[in-house]
């Protein structure tokens, strides 16, 4: 067995070359294939003779890449910790230093959209009652738009009679909003919803913006407009197209999801222009049950009500294309699309920071 051949194995740089030795070697047209091949026209004496020590070669040289190859690997993803290290104990400097995360940003980009209208932001739990998820916002037992949503059920706790669930929109802090605070009200509740759904566009846990109005007269005018300044101020562009398609959600009626247009900008899609429509959330005015499920007269109280994709926005307005990336925690894409935290979204200076 020339040692030569090992040698050579033994002295790849990197994966790469270490590859091209291994078709040089074995690979169809290789040095040892060809001797390989070469046992057929041997007469049997020969042939005899040659075929275990080709064989013991071809073996020899194989198990002597498996190694190479381990070995590089160990060494590339050492060379990989190394550089990608992180001392979360050195004091903050303008190159090591957080940002706030997109999430965060346009959670507080709507804080301030809304709060400019006048609305106040809301919270509530994210374990959540069947009673407020569900009952509340008319959907009984049963009903089949339960079924609308993959509910992540918990184990019943104590003499509970009815498993908790892990809210699956942010519609249950109407209810909590519409008790605590009553009418007239204007609020937003932003928050982490869950699903059980995963894949490029779809995260088990995820962001939505409730928005909710209960005041005397309000109408489908109100919802229009007061959805229409709120898409111009957080896309900062006036000529977005918007188109109201009806809908069906069991808490408001009627319902409505809001389309808006779309284009084409250096091969991403943006909001603005007329390309397409993309939906972007779901309203309605509030139906009466639930104006009652609150404790408050419907008949003397109306309102509207939304509910929006956060992370989705977030997404559209600022270009990332894979929704799980933003649960990741790495630090680099922090960095990318992160924001400083020092920059606090006001209307005057662009929502955008
Ligand atoms: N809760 C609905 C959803 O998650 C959105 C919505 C909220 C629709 C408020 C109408 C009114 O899809």
């Amino acid at each position: 067995m020339p040692d030569a051949l090992l040698d050579r194995i033994a002295a790849t740089a990197d994966l790469q070359e270490l590859d091209s030795v291994r078709v040089a070697l074995l690979g169809k047209s290789g040095e040892i294939t060809a001797k390989l091949k070469s046992l057929g026209a041997m007469d049997p004496d020969t042939r005899a003779a040659e075929a275990p020590k080709i064989h013991a070669e071809r073996e020899a040289v194989t198990n002597a890449i498996a190694e190479r190859k381990a070995a590089l690997e160990a060494a590339e993803l050492e060379r990989r910790l190394a550089t990608e290290t992180i001392d979360l104990s050195l004091p903050v400097t303008e190159s090591v230093s957080g940002t706030v995360h997109p999430v965060s940003q346009v959670m507080d980009e709507l804080a301030e959209i809304f709060a400019d209208l006048g609305f106040s932001v809301a919270e509530g739990p994210e374990i959540e009652t069947q009673w407020y998820n569900f009952t509340a916002l008319n959907m009984p037992e049963n009903h089949p738009a339960r079924a609308m949503q993959d509910t992540f059920y918990l184990q019943p706790h104590g003499d509970e009679t009815e498993p908790r669930v892990l809210r699956t929109h942010t519609s249950p802090v109407q209810i909590r909003a519409g008790e605590n605070h009553g009418a007239p009200l204007y609020v937003i509740a932003p928050g982490r919803v869950y699903r059980s759904d995963s894949d490029a566009t779809h995260t088990p846990m995820f962001h939505q913006v409730e928005g909710l109005v209960l005041d005397r007269r309000i109408t489908l005018g109100h919802l229009k407009w007061t959805l229409e300044t709120f898409v111009k101020a957080f896309f900062e562009r006036d000529d977005i197209a918007m188109r109201f398609r009806p809908s069906y959600f069991p808490f408001t009626e009627p319902s409505a999801e809001l389309d808006v247009g779309w284009s084409m900008e250096k091969g991403r899609r943006v909001v603005g222009g007329s390309e397409g429509w993309m939906e972007i959330l779901g309203s309605g005015m509030v139906h009466p049950r639930v104006i009652a499920n609150m404790g408050l007269d419907p008949n003397e109280w109306q309102g509207f009500a939304f509910g929006c994709g956060i992370d989705r926005l977030a997404m559209l307005k600022y270009g990332m294309e894979d929704l799980r990336a933003f649960f990741d925690g790495d630090i680099r894409w922090l960095k990318h699309y992160g924001f400083r935290a020092l920059d606090v979204p006001t209307l005057s200076g662009g929502v955008g920071a």
